[in-house]
């Protein structure tokens, strides 16, 4: 296959060092990807753990939705938040068929961050009087800084004394953390199942007296994932939901890592059983196209005026396109589904291999959202960090590209595209283990 734009192995070096990225740099230079797998430049096949950013829930190269973004790009294939279009008018539809019934506003937003940036405004609009938030340890909901605070029209706007955007300044001193319900390494040294939930008491406590004025809303992943793969204990959800509810704060449930199927369920609110007052989504719903979106209940007030939420990028008629052929495929080929039995499948594997490799301390899932935590020492549980990057390191070298990186350099995760079978997951097993095998032999 030709490719456009290729670049020599040595202006690659070059050219590397001028791309400014925020992130880690870690592996090969990918050409091209097909399923569950994809190619680097030397033709190398590698067994994806990550879904790109846990973006390809279809896996690469899925002709169904590139079918559909082309044809859509040869009608328009971009227009500005304010013309409506068919993709996003269906889209809106197909969301709210998907989640709960109190559910009845969707905002698009360019980014995951920005739909969590769009909740906590939301929040603020429904909560005039309230200037703080709560967020977990742990917690990841994005890499923006509240971009309203260095924006002219959030301080002053043509006919107005103040912009919309002045709603949101300060607001970001007034997260206030609170413990996760982080079980393997319990702060209260408490054991779940049959613990006394201290977490989420101790987060009755800070509503109580940790804050110095209201609070608008908590922010959580149902699954912790760039902080560890740390799930939410159901019963913890359920008493987050009832002190929520009894201290009037909103509920953001983030599932921009848990919607559109890894869980094994379309998302984590069916999961739990658990429903918040406003869930962000994003990754998979485009299956690699941009999307993210806010999701708001019935009840709450939206959006008010012309400077509250509107990017350049906010209607993207390809992204919407591939959502919704995504969102049809989901449901047609019963991916939730395949999530839960190939994660279930897994899970299993890697908790057999824990048995002969010490290093694997915890595995936890649940569906493919399946994180390993590795450890120089079960007893100790001491954090395995430069043990893990190796482990990353010879796995290449075997031929799968695992899931690392985010607040927990020593978590594994394996989160690899939903439609992977059971044949694939066999060989994903057989590679990590020959990987392990590797490391205990190297050291
Ligand atoms: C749970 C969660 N929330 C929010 C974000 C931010 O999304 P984006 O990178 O699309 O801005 C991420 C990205 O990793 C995420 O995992």
């Amino acid at each position: 296959m030709t490719y456009p734009y290729e670049v020599s192995k040595a202006q690659e070096e070059i050219l590397k060092n001028n791309v400014m990225f925020g992130g880690p740099w870690r592996g090969p230079l990918i050409t091209s990807g097909k399923g569950v797998y994809c190619y680097d430049r030397d033709g190398r096949e590698y067994l994806d753990c990550e879904s790109q950013a846990w973006s390809l829930g279809l896996g690469f190269g899925n002709e169904e939705i590139l079918e559909a973004v082309f044809e859509q790009a040869k009608h328009v294939y971009h227009i500005k938040g304010g013309l409506n279009t068919f993709p996003r008018l269906r889209l809106v539809e197909k969301i709210l068929e998907l989640v709960p019934d109190v559910f009845d506003r969707v905002s698009f937003e360019p980014s995951g961050s920005i739909a969590n940036e769009a909740a906590f405004k939301l929040s603020l609009i429904n909560k005039p009087k309230a200037r703080y938030f709560l967020s977990l340890y742990y917690g990841f909901s994005g890499n923006t800084l509240a971009t309203a605070a260095a924006s002219w029209h959030a301080t002053k706007v043509f006919g107005h004394k103040y912009g919309g955007g002045v709603k949101y300044l300060g607001f970001m001193e007034n997260f206030i953390k609170v413990p996760n319900p982080y079980c393997y390494r319990c702060i209260y040294g408490e054991k779940y199942p049959g613990c006394n939930l201290t977490c989420a008491k101790q987060l009755e406590a800070t509503v109580k007296y940790g804050v110095p004025g209201p609070v608008a809303a908590l922010i959580l992943e149902p699954v912790q994932a760039s902080g560890g793969q740390i799930p939410c204990p159901p019963e913890y959800l359920k008493e987050v939901r009832r002190i929520c509810d009894e201290h009037d704060i909103i509920l953001i449930f983030d599932e921009i890592q848990t919607g559109f199927g890894r869980m094994g369920t379309m998302f984590a609110m069916d999961y739990y059983n658990v429903i918040p007052d406003i869930a962000t989504i994003g990754k998979a719903m485009g299956s690699g196209f941009p999307i993210a979106g806010t999701i708001l209940k019935k009840d709450l007030l939206g959006f008010q005026d012309g400077t509250d939420d509107n990017f350049t990028y906010c209607n993207n008629p390809l992204s919407q396109t591939a959502a919704l052929k995504t969102i049809e495929i989901l449901i047609r080929d019963n991916i939730p589904e395949n999530a839960k039995k190939i994660g279930e499948l897994l899970t299993k594997g890697f908790k057999e291999m824990q048995k002969d490799y010490p290093i694997m301390g915890d595995v936890r899932g649940p569906g493919l959202h399946i994180g390993i935590e590795m450890v120089k020492d079960p007893v100790t549980k001491e954090p395995a960090v430069e043990e893990t990057q190796k482990i990353y390191d010879i796995a290449l070298e075997k031929g799968l590209l695992l899931g690392l990186g985010g607040a927990s350099p020593h978590l594994v995760k394996i989160k690899p595209p939903l439609i992977i079978t059971e044949e694939e997951a066999n060989k994903l097993l057989e590679r990590f283990e020959d990987t392990l095998k590797e490391f205990y032999k190297q050291k």
